[in-house]
Parts: C-alpha cells; sequence; structure tokens
C-alpha cells in the first residue's frame, strides 16, 4: 500500500501522485524482475561452462497475489514466470533454474509484521537442502512447506510440464 496525501482539487497534484505510483511498480519490476534478468543474461556464458544453477528467491506472494502489496507481488509473479521460462530453456545446456518460494523470514524487509516468521538460518539450511535434492522449485520454511506437496501435484505445475514439451530438443550451445 502507498499512502498519498493530496489535495483533489489540484489537478497537477492529482498526477504526481498518479506518477509516484507507477513509479512503485516500475521500482519493484526492476529490482526483482529486470535485476534477476540481466543478471542472468550477463553470467550465462558462465554458467553454461560450469554447468551451473540458477537459485531466484521468489516468494508465496508470486504465485498467489497478496492484495496489500500489489507492485511486489507483481514483481515476483513475473520472476516466477521467468524462472519457469528459463529452466526449460537451459536445461540442454545442463544450467539448472530454481525457484525459492519463501514465506515469511524473519529479515528487515518485514520488521514491522507482526506474524510468526523463519528465522534466516533454517531458511538458508532449506534452500541448500532443497537443491542438494534438486527440486525445481524450493519451500524452505514452515509457511511456505504447507503448500510445497499441492503445488508440485497441481494444475500449475502440470501445464509447465506440458509447455516445456514445445521447447525444441537440441545439444548445449556454447555461449
Ligand atoms: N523476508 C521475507 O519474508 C521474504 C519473503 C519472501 C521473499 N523474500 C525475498 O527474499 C529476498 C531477500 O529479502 P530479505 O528479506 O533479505 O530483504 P531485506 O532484509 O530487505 O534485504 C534486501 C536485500 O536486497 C538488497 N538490495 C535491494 N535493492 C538492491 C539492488 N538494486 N541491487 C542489489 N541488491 C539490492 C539490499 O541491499 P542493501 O541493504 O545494500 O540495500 C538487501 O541486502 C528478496 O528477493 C525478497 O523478495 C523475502
Amino acid at each position: 500500500m502507498t499512502p498519498l496525501t493530496l489535495d483533489v482539487t489540484s489537478v497537477s497534484q492529482i498526477q504526481t501522485a498518479a506518477n509516484e505510483i507507477v513509479s512503485v511498480i516500475e521500482k519493484h519490476l526492476a529490482v526483482n524482475f529486470l535485476g534477476p534478468l540481466r543478471m542472468t543474461q550477463a553470467f550465462l556464458p558462465l554458467l553454461k561452462r560450469s554447468k551451473g544453477s540458477i537459485i531466484n528467491n521468489l516468494s508465496l506472494v508470486g504465485l498467489a497475489a497478496l492484495p496489500v502489496i500489489p507492485s511486489y507481488s507483481i514483481s515476483k509473479a513475473a520472476a516466477f514466470n521467468m524462472t519457469q521460462s528459463l529452466r526449460a530453456l537451459l536445461a540442454a545446456d545442463g544450467v539448472t533454474v530454481h525457484s525459492v518460494v519463501l514465506g515469511p523470514i524473519d529479515t528487515d524487509m518485514n520488521r514491522g509484521f507482526n506474524i510468526p516468521k523463519a528465522s534466516t538460518e533454517s531458511a538458508a539450511r532449506g534452500i541448500f537442502d532443497g537443491l542438494e535434492k534438486g527440486e525445481e522449485d524450493i519451500f524452505p520454511d514452515p509457511v511456505s512447506q504447507s503448500i510445497a506437496e499441492a503445488w508440485r501435484a497441481g494444475a500449475a505445475k502440470a501445464l509447465e510440464q506440458q509447455f516445456k514439451a514445445f521447447v525444441p530438443e537440441r545439444t548445449a550451445s556454447a555461449a
């Protein structure tokens, strides 16, 4: 939510407020979507050479919008969608692409929210455990774990597998 203070009789103040809202969405997309996309593009040659892994820190709110933080939710949904495409497109190169579907973790980001949160240590452990098990979608904390089984058996995951079959077969590319 972005609180706005303005005089509704002022056309210029209304316009400024509208611009402010648009810039919030742009900022979330820049950090949470374009940031990981550009990092992936830049490091892709190295990742292909090392047969590395991309691990994107996403969120439950990317699977279903948390309406009180719509811009953040949109950016995580976009990053989740991108993760699915990269996973399918880079498989032939031996690069694995993982989503980390985080629930509430005790960090600065949600310091003001009075809800149960997992510790950063346990979340980090959950991420590395999921990676070792080769999980595509990693649910590293108790809240996210509560939907893990249903997610993996659900319609959205089944569709992801179906759509993956549209990627033309190829051998690994050099860069
Ligand atoms: N905490 C949760 O409950 C939760 C839940 C779901 C998903 N997540 C995700 O987990 C990840 C880590 O979040 P967090 O909880 O650790 O948040 P945080 O405590 O607010 O930390 C955010 C981190 O991101 C860095 N950062 C911000 N803008 C950046 C930029 N433009 N370029 C490079 N680094 C930037 C910050 O660096 P500076 O300190 O230098 O600004 C800070 O280290 C995020 O992707 C977040 O969306 C967190």
